[in-house]
């Protein structure tokens, strides 16, 4: 609700059937930067392209919001996660040691989208 309060824009869901199937969760970490804090898909939905149009409705609202970059936490262990920012274009620019609360550590990727 915080997120929501503070930034509506930034906090996108897609439903099927008026049931929410995915989130997307954004807010402006500064004037230039966007920062990604939740993506996530019910995993029966998983591979339907709905994460990827969730990100992109995320970037739109980015660029409108004229940020120059996007930056974002995964898992360390989470490949796949991983593997789906790549192919949008996000690309590793460092760690983010046990930024997790069970130790793990974040590998940090940002995506350039120019003003
Ligand atoms: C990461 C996540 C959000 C992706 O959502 P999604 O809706 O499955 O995303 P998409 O369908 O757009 O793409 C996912 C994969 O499916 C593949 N895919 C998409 N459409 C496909 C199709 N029609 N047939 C086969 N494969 C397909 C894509 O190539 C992609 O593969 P890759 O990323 O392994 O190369 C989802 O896996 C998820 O909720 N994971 C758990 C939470 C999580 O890890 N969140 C991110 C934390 S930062």
């Amino acid at each position: 609700m915080e997120f929501y309060e503070t930034c509506s824009d930034g906090f996108i869901v897609a439903e099927i059937n008026r049931v929410v199937k995915g989130y997307i969760v954004g807010f402006m970490g500064s004037e230039e930067t966007g920062r990604i804090f939740s993506l996530a898909v019910d995993p029966e939905f998983q591979n339907r392209k709905i994460g990827s149009l969730l990100l992109k409705e995320m970037i739109d609202v980015f660029r409108k919001a004229r940020a120059g970059e996007i930056i974002l936490e995964v898992r360390e262990s989470n490949t796949k996660a991983e593997r789906f920012y790549e192919r949008h274009g996000f690309y590793r620019i460092g760690i983010a040691r046990e930024y997790y609360n069970n130790g793990e550590n974040a590998k940090l990727m940002k995506l350039n989208i120019g003003k």
